[in-house]
């Protein structure tokens, strides 16, 4: 079903025409027989929740595994599994291979289903990803862009936005667990303890790495030092994909919905929250 002439829904989920060309339907619609290898990695992540952040990550953790690969920009060394590749078909990559997607459970290769390959799903406190969403689509060409947090929030609540329902993507996942071999993580936690993070990140991908190599993963992440960084900030998104004064940086922080949500829009949200999340066992943290 089409939404806009920018997005539509595709077998329950919001994706953008971007990524739905001709080329790229067929391509996707046998992303379900995708192969999977035992050594791949995957950052699921529903829009606007830190995937950039986590992305630039894991690729620093596997540098030394790419020395050719270190000059490239973090999306070449983990691109995104939905997005046809440019050059090289994915099969010729070598291993591990790391991927990002937006993907909701059921969308994805049927081989990670047997606990093969190792996902990250990175989850975040859903009101910021509203005020994140809100800001990000009027740069990004490729989403609709809605007027005013009314407009974002309507369409968040319904799962009419980039990503599809917030909802069904985190339960999605999170209720399928066990067939997956899969580390949930919040943004929030990366925020409070970004080293306790790295080292559960680490552990996961059997990354065994030293109190130094964290060390200078922890500086070249930093929200400053990330938003400078050309390899990681995406500033070499072409304009008609992105604005110029758009940015993947805004703030980077827990909690600013406060500025942002009325009385009435912030009950507005709780109620359906309420209702959609009851008996869902992961918290989420609203503020610091
Ligand atoms: P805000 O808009 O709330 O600032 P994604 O990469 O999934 O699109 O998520 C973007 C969000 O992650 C933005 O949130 C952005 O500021 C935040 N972010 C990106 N890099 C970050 C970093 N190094 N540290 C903290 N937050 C970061």
């Amino acid at each position: 079903k089409v939404l806009s002439n920018k997005m539509f829904i595709y077998k329950g989920m919001v994706l953008t025409f971007h990524e739905l060309t001709d080329t790229n339907k067929e391509y996707i619609e046998n992303l379900e027989h995708f192969e999977i290898r035992e050594s791949d990695v995957f950052l699921v992540t529903f829009p606007k929740s830190g995937t950039i952040w986590t992305q630039n990550i894991i690729t620093l953790m596997y540098e030394d595994d790419f020395p050719e690969e270190v000059n490239l920009n973090r999306i070449q060394r983990m691109p995104w599994l939905e997005i046809i590749p440019k050059n090289k078909d994915y099969n010729s990559r070598p291993s591990p291979r790391l991927f990002c997607s937006h993907l909701q459970e059921h969308l994805v290769p049927k081989g990670l289903r047997n606990k093969k390959g190792k996902i990250i799903y990175l989850f975040r406190n859903p009101k910021d990803i509203i005020v994140s969403y809100n800001y990000f689509c009027k740069y990004m060409l490729t989403f609709d862009a809605y007027k005013d947090m009314d407009e974002t929030l309507d369409k968040f609540l319904s799962g009419f936005l980039f990503g599809g329902s917030w909802f069904d993507h985190i339960k999605g996942w999170y209720n399928n667990r066990d067939k997956f071999n899969i580390l949930f993580l919040s943004y929030e936690e990366m925020i409070k303890d970004l080293r306790s993070v790295l080292v559960k990140i680490s552990e996961f991908l059997v990354k065994s790495l030293s109190d130094a190599a964290i060390d200078k993963i922890m500086q070249k992440v930093t929200f400053n030092n990330m938003k400078s960084d050309p390899k990681a900030n995406y500033k070499f998104l072409p304009d008609f994909i992105m604005k110029k004064e758009g940015t993947f940086f805004r703030k980077g922080t827990i909690g600013d919905w406060k500025n942002f949500f009325t009385v009435s829009q912030n009950e507005r949200f709780d109620k359906v929250y309420q209702d959609k999340m009851k008996d869902f066992p992961l918290t989420f943290t609203w503020d610091i």
